[in-house]
């Protein structure tokens, strides 16, 4: 079975993300025969800035690398370093309407946040096709957000194959589940609210967001400190911690820095010693295996567009 994901190259990650991305995508790899691809020519549709978006593209691998993916088992690599996503992906715009395109929901809304409805930002949809399409995927591991983009993907593919024969494989998403993951006002964990906690903090900065858990709770259980704790601590053992210092909410949170801080530090230290070049190394090797599987389907594509001649 063929597992294909992607992300976005963005910023800091939070616990939010880790439990409700990272940690699914490298419980999946172990068991598939995965690819993870760090989307940098989607990250393009929003992004202007090549300082950013190359610090951006290191630090995303960076982060799945210390989150536990095995580079030698799973395919980690570029997407600008495959042509053949670009190539496919007109191939496939070639193919849908407009007005088909105008139903998905993560583009209008981006245009309603404000964002520039550049063209890219429109066929999107396609490029994603193109990405899954490429590795005949059996499974996409996606957030909830991204299901109907698999959904275009699976419609991409039948349109090729009515138009020119069976050529792709229909691929199914797996959502991730969405773990609820509250942040320190209680709220889900979002980097929009200003609420999180950082996954690649020094232990200062994790104690400095657990200080700042919001604990308007009655009684003696702060309600938004045992929530986020039960990630880190489970059964008997946090229950037990939270009847024996009940009211006591400073050393609860102190309990919950020591927690948080013992699960994410032998990943910050992962994270730490991960070298530039490594990673570097990673993406090249990453980028042969991958256009090496891409250039076999991209042959039977030309052959049965008629292009080959
Ligand atoms: N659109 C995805 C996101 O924003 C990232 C992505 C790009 C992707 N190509 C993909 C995910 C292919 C799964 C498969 O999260």
């Amino acid at each position: 079975m063929k597992l294909f994901t992607g992300l976005q190259p963005s910023g800091t990650l939070h616990i939010g993300n880790y439990f409700g991305a990272l940690k699914p995508a490298v419980e999946l790899c172990r068991e598939y025969d995965g690819m993870l691809m760090v989307a940098d020519y989607h990250a393009l549709t929003t992004l202007r800035d090549p300082a950013e978006l190359r610090a951006n593209i290191v630090s995303a691998t960076r982060d799945y690398l210390a989150a536990g993916i095995d580079p030698t088992k799973t395919i980690v690599f570029k997407q600008s370093d495959v042509p053949a996503h670009t190539e496919l992906s007109w191939i496939f715009q070639c193919l849908v309407t407009v007005p088909f395109l105008e139903l998905a929901h993560a583009y209008k809304d981006k245009v309603a946040k404000g964002l520039e409805a550049n063209a890219g930002l429109f066929a999107y949809p396609m490029l994603m096709a193109a990405d899954i399409l490429l590795y005949d995927t059996d499974i996409v591991p996606v957030g909830p957000d991204q299901r109907q983009h698999v959904e275009y993907a699976r419609e991409a593919a039948a349109k090729f194959n009515n138009a020119f024969g069976e050529t792709f494989k229909l691929p199914k998403e797996h959502i991730m589940a969405e773990v609820a993951v509250p942040g320190t006002d209680g709220k889900k964990m979002s980097k929009s609210y200003g609420n999180t906690i950082p996954l690649f903090g020094t232990r200062d900065e994790i104690a400095k967001a657990v200080m700042s858990i919001v604990t308007d709770s009655i009684g003696g259980k702060p309600e938004h400190v045992y929530e986020i704790h039960k990630l880190f601590r489970h059964g008997e053992s946090l229950e037990t911690l939270y009847a024996d210092n009940e009211g006591k909410y400073k050393a609860l949170k102190e309990a919950l820095i020591e927690d948080i801080d013992a699960a994410l530090a032998p990943m910050r230290e992962r994270r730490d010693a991960i070298t530039d070049e490594e990673i570097k190394m990673i993406l090249i090797k990453g980028g042969e295996r991958a256009r090496e599987r891409a250039n076999e389907k991209m042959a039977s594509v030309r052959e049965a567009l008629g292009i080959a001649i």
